[in-house]
């Protein structure tokens, strides 16, 4: 059955304007006024925007992580990523140390077809760069539609990699056209740092953040962007939080590199006073990088609305404060990493972002689904409303108000970070491939409707374009 969506105001990167859309057999078939087409099934958008499916590039679903795991699987978190008007992931799938790439993108794809509900990719976290991952790493840029990796320079002895296998993995992303995802913190001196104050007998949650210190992740920021400059290939920087790391984005894009950089919600309106909270209650804003202070949040808009930073993601990594979370009470460097997000991120920079003038709602569109498309190769057929395209759809009512608490999200985790919050602008409708998956604002799908999707590499155009606009 065709769909027919009308009279909706038709937000991308690029346009403003009211249409109807038909969808059929999964796709925008036809975009124009007033559209008349008897044997449809008519939903109205009078009122409200249309945007694309927003693209959440960094999850970590059902991840084994600090001795337990996230709390939210594939159905779970995807459930809550289309309430939230995210119809796409891409998800980290983990060669562990030892383990072939393949064994890992195999578990992957275990955890995830029988239960995502909305579409979805995996980046490969590489750990043990040997001479059978590099020829793995060819093959699955090749066939199995993975062209994105992700690098440590944190967590020494888990995810942690040296410069060189950095350098190595860097050098085929050059020559293959994929992309080195890069955790950028020098966790070989946050370790020592920690020792120091563990040392002291500090051992309470604000700690994570005092001994993760901005240079930290500059120096890392700088580092990654010189060896990719060395290799000659693109470097993304993951979960970008402070001004440091973002001048050294900034210095590097100013001389022609080619860096890209994400940010996450929690970077934008949540500061390192969360940490002060009574009790325990600061470990669950245990995420890595910390929580800064407040005064990074208007560089990091500043950065979003001029085009150093080209995402926001999540880092969609949720553990629950009891019992998870409670796993360090006597001890931060046990709290496991990490905190939820996936279900919250449009309505959030929505109201955050674009209500309060720090972006456009093109660039709202831009930041949350077209870039993110873009240059992990997931577009035309994701990130835009362009016939053609995946009918990845979102009704967003932009003044409805509602009040975000994990009493009513949809994540499986016991607390929210934006608990109590009162946001303006509200995901009423999703589509997903043209099923009508998410209605008055709840799911309505199939568990494991969510289809894995091939990405390509980037195109050289997007590389070298940059604002990406
Ligand atoms: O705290 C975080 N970010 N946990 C997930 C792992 C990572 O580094 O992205
Ligand atoms: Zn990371
Ligand atoms: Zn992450």
């Amino acid at each position: 059955m065709q769909t027919l969506i009308k009279n909706g105001r038709i937000i991308t990167a690029c346009d403003d304007y009211t249409a109807d859309i038909l969808i059929d057999d999964g796709k925008i078939k036809l975009i124009g006024e007033n559209l008349d087409i008897s044997t449809a099934y008519v939903v109205d958008a009078k009122d409200k925007y249309i945007f694309p499916g927003g693209i959440d590039v960094h999850t970590h679903l059902d991840m084994p992580f600090g001795g337990t795991a996230s709390s939210d699987d594939f159905e779970s978190g995807t459930i809550a990523a289309a309430c939230g008007g995210t119809t796409t992931i891409v998800d980290f799938a983990i060669q562990f140390k030892g383990q072939s790439l393949y064994t890992a993108l195999d578990t992957w794809h275990q955890k995830a077809s029988s239960k995502a509900c909305v579409d979805y990719s995996f980046h490969l976290i590489v750990t043990d760069l040997n001479k059978t991952s590099l020829t793995e790493m060819k093959k699955i840029i090749e066939h199995d539609g993975i062209t994105s990796f992700k690098m440590f320079m944190a967590y020494p002895g888990v995810f942690y990699v040296d410069d060189a296998s950095i350098y190595r993995a860097m050098s085929l992303a050059s020559d293959t056209g994929a992309l080195i995802c890069m955790h950028a913190e020098n966790g070989i001196v946050i370790n020592e740092i920690i020792q120091d104050y563990l040392a002291k007998g500090h051992t309470s949650p604000k700690y994570h953040a005092i001994t993760r210190p901005t240079l930290a992740e500059a120096e890392g920021v700088n580092r990654a962007i010189a060896i990719a400059r060395m290799a000659q290939s693109p470097v993304y920087i993951v979960h970008l939080s402070c001004m440091e790391a973002l001048r050294k984005v900034q210095e590097a894009r100013d001389e022609g590199v080619m860096v890209f950089a994400e940010t996450c919600p929690q970077y934008l309106f949540l500061d390192d006073e969360y940490y002060d909270k009574p009790g325990f209650e600061g470990a669950k804003y245990v995420l890595t990088p910390p929580l800064r202070p407040k005064c990074h949040q208007e560089k990091l808009w500043n950065g979003l609305n001029y085009g150093d930073l080209q995402v926001i993601a999540t880092d969609h990594c949720p553990f629950c404060f009891k019992e998870q979370k409670e796993l360090g009470l006597n001890d931060f460097t046990k709290i496991p990493n990490g905190g939820p997000g996936v279900e919250n991120r449009l309505s959030l920079v929505f109201d955050g972002g674009v209500l309060t003038n720090h972006i456009s709602l093109n660039q709202f569109v831009q930041l949350t689904s077209t870039n993110p498309a873009k240059i992990f190769g997931l577009f035309p057929q994701k990130g835009t409303i362009a016939v053609g395209s995946d009918a990845d759809l979102i009704i967003f009512n932009p003044t409805k108000k509602f009040t975000i608490s994990a009493k009513t999200h949809h994540m499986r985790v016991d607390y929210n970070c934006y608990e109590g919050k009162e946001v303006t602008g509200a995901v009423e409708t999703v589509f997903s491939r043209g099923d009508e998956i998410v209605k008055s604002g709840s799911y309505q799908g199939a568990k494991g409707r969510g289809q894995f999707i091939k990405r390509k590499v980037m195109t050289k155009l997007s590389q070298s374009s940059a604002s990406l606009i």
